[in-house]
Parts: C-alpha cells; sequence; structure tokens
C-alpha cells in the first residue's frame, strides 16, 4: 500500500485534519491508532503520515495524550527502514506558545531510531510561537496545524505540504 494516514485525537482537530488530507492524497488509507493492534502491520507501507496533536504540556515524554504516547516503544524496534514518515502536529500557538506541538518530536526520533526517512519538515517562518521541540536543526519535522488560532490558514498550508509530500514519495 503506498499511502496510509494515521490518527489519534481528543477532542477531533486531529481526526478532522487527517480526513482532509485523506481527500488530498489519492488512495490514501485512514486508521484511527487506536485501532492498531501491531506496530508491524505499518512497515509494508511505502509512506506513513502521522498526525498527533499535543496535550500533555511540558512533558518529557508521552506528550501527545493520546494512543500514540504507547506506540513509541514499538515504533523504535520495528525496522521502518522502507518507509517514508511524515509528521503533522496539531497545536495550540498561542495558549502553549513555548510547547508549541511539542508531539511532533516524539514521533520524529522514534521513527528516526527504526530507521525511517523522515520527509516534509517545514519552515518556521509561517508560524509565530515562542519554543517548540519539534524545531529540528532551525525546520519544524513535520507540518505543525493551529485550528485554536489559525484555522484560515489550514486548508492552504495542508494542500502545499500534500503537494510536497506526493512530489517526493
Ligand atoms: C489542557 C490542554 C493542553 C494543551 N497543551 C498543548 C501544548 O502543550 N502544546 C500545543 O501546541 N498545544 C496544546 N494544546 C492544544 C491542543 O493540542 C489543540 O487544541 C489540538 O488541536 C487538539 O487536537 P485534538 O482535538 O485532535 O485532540 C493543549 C490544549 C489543552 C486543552
Amino acid at each position: 500500500m503506498s499511502f496510509k494516514i494515521l490518527y489519534a485525537s481528543s477532542t477531533g482537530h486531529t481526526e478532522y485534519i487527517a480526513e482532509k488530507l485523506n481527500k488530498l492524497i489519492p488512495n490514501s488509507k485512514l486508521q484511527d491508532v487506536d485501532d492498531l493492534e501491531d506496530i508491524t502491520e505499518l512497515n509494508n507501507c511505502k509512506t506513513l503520515i502521522c498526525c498527533i496533536p499535543t496535550w500533555n504540556t511540558g512533558a518529557d515524554e508521552g506528550r501527545s495524550g493520546t494512543s500514540w504516547d504507547q506506540k513509541f516503544e514499538a515504533i523504535r524496534s520495528t525496522d521502518f527502514s522502507n518507509t517514508s514518515v511524515g509528521i503533522v502536529g496539531l497545536g495550540d500557538s498561542a495558549a502553549f506558545s513555548k510547547y508549541f506541538c511539542d508531539a511532533m518530536e516524539e514521533l520524529h526520533s522514534s521513527f528516526s531510531a527504526a530507521g525511517a526517512n523522515i520527509i516534509g519538515e517545514v519552515s518556521t517562518e509561517d508560524y509565530i510561537y515562542d519554543d517548540s521541540k519539534s524545531v529540528i536543526d532551525g525546520m519544524f519535522c513535520g507540518l505543525p496545524i493551529d485550528e485554536d488560532n489559525e484555522s484560515e490558514k489550514t486548508d492552504d498550508r495542508l494542500r502545499n505540504w500534500a503537494q510536497q509530500i506526493l512530489k517526493i514519495s
């Protein structure tokens, strides 16, 4: 299978964004991480798009507060060397400006440890925030989406990012 879009969501924003990406990426399949029994189901996918919110503000680990937090260990011990991974983070750049989309970094470090090729890094230029653990070497390690404050920017951000992913996948 080419594209699988995975998401976990507490109040529905991340699910809504994953559904939008599902429409933008032809032949992609959508799956709730809650329904994922075994991480090894995923390493036959060419490209994974992983969508994650941040809820556990400032935490060292388990920042998402969703079922993603229980998957990181299994991801690290699975071989993803034939898989490309794009990350999408949901967060609030105003109320949680020092911790903006922090959970994306846990997906990045887990899939990197598993040998995956991380794709879809995003410039920080279009965002106003104080700090984020998800900025690596000057770029966001995935696409931040802020439905709380900047929902009017979401469609363009998703469209541009999906085009970037489709070009390199
Ligand atoms: C108690 C609480 C803690 C939050 N912590 C963070 C945070 O640390 N960083 C961040 O960027 N957003 C934070 N958010 C914002 C959520 O990540 C954001 O609303 C997101 O869209 C929720 O996605 P979901 O509806 O898929 O769960 C927090 C929201 C609440 C209510």
